[in-house]
């Protein structure tokens, strides 16, 4: 169906892979437009409660964006190039499903700043981070500023983005890019692992602790406060509360139904 992306139904769950293996599945336009086609469908599709985005062949999650398309550009199509990587990457984001990067390889500039629009990373012992836009006379184009100072602390950020320098996954760890290492063939196993894990909870929970958390990004610490509170109160009238509690109460395990 896609060029550059495979898409995998599992049970309850996406596995979307980048899939331009012979370019180290760096992000051109055309994989943007179906990462963003894809996003859109899960928005609008119940039954998938979760996503996890890897990279195609055993080297790259992806190398970043496409050099050779970013080579041409000027000034105004230079910020419209930044602008539609960046919109699809907060589309991302801001999916109320769990989105779990699977960084098998190489996570470079782009690449790098797609995993940190996943909210969740886990990497490969190969896996290899950096923003090395300063090499070729750019800064990162597709939020990587704002969020890589988010995850590691501007200090840790400004020092990465300005030497370009790259990370191996154990250091990824250490300053909180990543949440966890798995050998190269444990990696998807474990990541669905985890997904399965999630899935098992209400999911209505899952998707409003995601909505809340990520929307302290754009509100003031009392009203992230005040937009707890309301989802907490909704969450109260669902189906799936009052099982979680009852089940507890009655010493059995919950069934929820995700209403
Ligand atoms: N854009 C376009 N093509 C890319 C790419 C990118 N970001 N990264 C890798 N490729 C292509 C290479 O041009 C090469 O294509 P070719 O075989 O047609 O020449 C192919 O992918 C394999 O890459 P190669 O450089 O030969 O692999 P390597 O193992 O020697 O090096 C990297 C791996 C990741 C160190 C190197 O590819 C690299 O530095 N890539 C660019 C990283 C970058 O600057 N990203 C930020 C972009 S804003």
């Amino acid at each position: 169906m896609f060029e550059t992306l495979l898409t995998e139904k599992k049970e309850n769950y996406l596995v979307v892979t980048l899939n331009r293996p012979d370019k180290l599945n760096a992000l051109n336009t055309q994989l943007f437009n179906e990462l963003d086609e894809v996003i859109k469908s899960v928005e609008l599709d119940d039954s998938i409660g979760a996503m996890i985005l890897t990279g195609s062949g055993d080297k790259a999650f992806a190398a970043g964006a496409d050099i050779g398309e970013l080579n041409k550009s000027d000034q105004r199509s230079g910020k419209l190039f930044s602008e539609h990587g960046s919109k699809v990457m907060a589309r991302l984001e801001q999916l109320r499903i769990p989105v779990i990067a699977a960084v098998n390889g190489f996570a470079l500039g782009g690449g790098c700043e797609l995993t940190m629009s996943c909210h969740i990373r886990f990497a490969s012992e190969n896996a290899k981070f950096g923003q090395p836009e300063v090499n070729l006379g750019i800064i990162p184009g597709y939020g990587g500023t704002q969020r890589l100072a988010g995850l590691v602390g501007i200090s840790k950020a400004i020092e990465l983005i300005i030497s370009g320098n790259m990370i191996n996954a154990t250091e990824a760890a250490r300053i909180g890019l990543v949440n966890a290492v798995f050998s190269k063939d444990e990696l998807l196993t474990k990541t669905e692992e985890f997904v399965r894990l999630v899935l098992s909870k209400g999911r209505l929970a899952v998707n409003s602790a995601i909505e809340v958390i990520m929307a302290s990004r754009y509100l003031s610490p009392a009203e992230g406060l005040a937009f707890e509170s309301i989802k907490f109160g909704d969450l109260c009238a669902t189906a799936d509360f009052k099982e979680g509690t009852s089940a507890f109460l009655e010493k059995r395990k919950a069934e929820f139904i995700n209403k």
